[in-house]
This record gives structure tokens, C-alpha cells and sequence, in this order.
């Protein structure tokens, strides 16, 4: 059970979280906790779960809860509709950004932005006042202006798509970021960019889970807390230094040690 002391200053608290997908479990039985002010990077090999814990997240159907908690600023985030998660103030990047060819990523992102607007209680932008704030976000990512009437993400290139995320994110100010392998497939110059719109997104108030499978997006994105996921399951934790001991030895390691210790 989770107490309202667990959620003190936490931003998100997830406890003995479990999904399936036909009945076959993909998440088994994940912790995890983001305090306000704190970056979190999450790792693991490929098929570990990760993105299924962003898209849970995020409030996608096709997945089952059978087991286990999420709060999300204290509230039952589960209960939630994925519009209301917005609202409040939670944002996920995907590890492949959708594209919506008839939708401009003006539109799309001043929409979005209004709703969020609402749910704080402000005005809506109109639109020559969204135009120009949105030129401003543009410049801080340094992304062409074309860009601002283009279909969302359509015929973008995968550092395109990885960009316009972030600029999403710039708009939306959200309180907790969960971003998936935000840095795949983007150049040294836009990862610099993109890790720069990301730092000045965070202040102690929020929070950020980066998914990554590279030590390289820590260094410009300083994470205060690593965590390793192999099989549904957050088998270690730690500091940046542990980004290093993978790098160096991989997750065979760790596998290996899981072994050892259920021997
Ligand atoms: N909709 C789905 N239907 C069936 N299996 C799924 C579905 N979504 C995820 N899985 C399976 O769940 C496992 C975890 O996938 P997930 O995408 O979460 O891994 P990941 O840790 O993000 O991996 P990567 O590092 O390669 O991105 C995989 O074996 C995947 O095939
Ligand atoms: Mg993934």
C-alpha cells in the first residue's frame, strides 16, 4: 500500500508495478520513485521493458495492469484518461514519434499547449500570440521555421522527429518529462542542442526520466540517479558512475551477478 508520506515531494511513485500483454508479463513487478529537482536515467538492454513503462505511462490501452500503483503528483495516475495526464503536467517522448501528416505541428502543438493552458486555469494563446512564442522555441532549438507549418513529424527525419520532440516538451513545460531514447539517430550538434532545450527545461520543481541506451546524452544531461532494467525489473541502482561500469562492462554483468545471487 502506498501512504501519503511515500508521496511526499515525489513527483511519481510507482510500486510493485506489474503489465501483461496476453497474459505474458513484460513489466514484473517495477519500483521506482522521482522527487522533484531530480533527473533520472533509466538503461537496460533491448526488450527490457522500458518503453512499455514510458507508454504505460503515457496511458496507452494496450496494455494490462494486473498489479501495482502509479502517482503522479499524488493522484492515482491509473485513474487517469491520457488527455488528463497531459493536463496535469506529464509529458513522454516517444522512442518512435508518431506522424499525423494533416495535422500542422502549429496546430497540433497550440492545441495541445491550450489545453494544457486550461487545465492550469489560463487563457488560451490566440494565435498570433502562440506564433511568436513558438518562433521563440523554435530559435532555442534551433529548428527552421518550416518546421512550424509542416504535418507533425511527417517526412521529418529521425533527428527531426527527436528535435520537434523536445520542442514539444519547450512548449508544454511539463512538470515530469519521460523521454525515450531521445539521442538515437541525432547528430553530435543536435544532441548538444536537443540535451541543452532539455537543461534549461528542468528546474527543482520537475522532474525527467531519460531512457537511453548511451553514456555519451549523460554527459550533457547530468542524471542524479541511474537505474538498470533487464526483464521487467529494475535490477540496480545508482549514481552517474554507474553509466560507466556499463559502459565498461556491459549488462552481462549484472546478469551474471542476478545469477550468482539466486544460485
Ligand atoms: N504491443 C506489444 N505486443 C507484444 N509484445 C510487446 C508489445 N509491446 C512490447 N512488447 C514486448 O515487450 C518487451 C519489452 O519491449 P520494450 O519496447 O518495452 O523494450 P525496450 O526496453 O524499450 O527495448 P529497446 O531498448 O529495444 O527499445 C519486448 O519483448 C517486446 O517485444
Ligand atoms: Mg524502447
Amino acid at each position: 500500500m502506498v501512504k501519503p508520506s511515500d508521496l511526499e515531494d515525489q513527483l511519481l511513485v510507482i510500486k510493485d508495478l506489474w503489465i501483461t500483454i496476453d497474459d505474458e508479463p513484460l513489466l514484473k513487478g517495477l519500483n521506482l520513485s522521482i522527487k522533484k529537482g531530480k533527473i533520472h536515467a533509466l538503461m537496460g538492454p533491448n526488450g527490457a521493458g522500458k518503453s512499455t513503462l514510458a507508454k504505460v505511462l503515457a496511458g496507452d490501452p494496450t496494455y494490462k495492469i494486473p498489479q501495482g500503483s502509479i502517482f503522479f503528483l499524488g493522484q492515482d495516475l491509473l485513474k487517469m484518461e491520457i488527455e488528463e495526464r497531459a493536463h496535469l503536467g506529464l509529458f513522454v517522448g516517444f522512442q518512435y514519434p508518431v506522424e499525423i501528416p494533416g495535422v500542422s505541428n502549429f496546430h497540433f502543438l497550440q492545441s495541445a499547449l491550450n489545453a494544457r493552458r486550461k487545465g492550469l486555469g489560463a487563457e488560451p494563446l490566440s494565435e498570433d500570440a502562440f506564433s511568436l512564442f513558438l518562433e521563440k522555441k523554435l530559435k532555442q532549438m534551433e529548428m527552421k521555421g518550416e518546421f512550424k507549418m509542416r504535418g507533425l513529424n511527417s517526412g521529418f527525419s529521425g533527428g527531426e522527429k527527436k528535435r520537434n520532440e523536445i520542442l514539444q516538451m519547450a512548449v508544454l513545460d511539463p512538470t515530469l518529462a519521460v523521454l525515450d531514447e531521445t539521442d538515437s539517430g541525432l547528430d553530435i550538434d543536435a544532441m548538444r542542442i536537443v540535451a541543452s532545450g532539455v537543461n534549461q527545461q528542468m528546474s527543482k520543481e520537475k522532474g525527467l526520466l531519460l531512457i537511453t541506451h548511451y553514456q555519451r546524452l549523460l554527459n550533457y544531461i547530468e542524471p542524479d540517479f541511474i537505474h538498470v532494467m533487464i526483464e521487467g525489473k529494475i535490477v540496480k541502482s545508482g549514481d552517474k558512475k554507474l553509466a560507466d561500469l556499463l559502459e565498461e562492462k556491459g549488462y552481462d554483468w549484472l546478469e551474471k551477478s542476478k545469477a550468482e545471487i539466486s544460485i
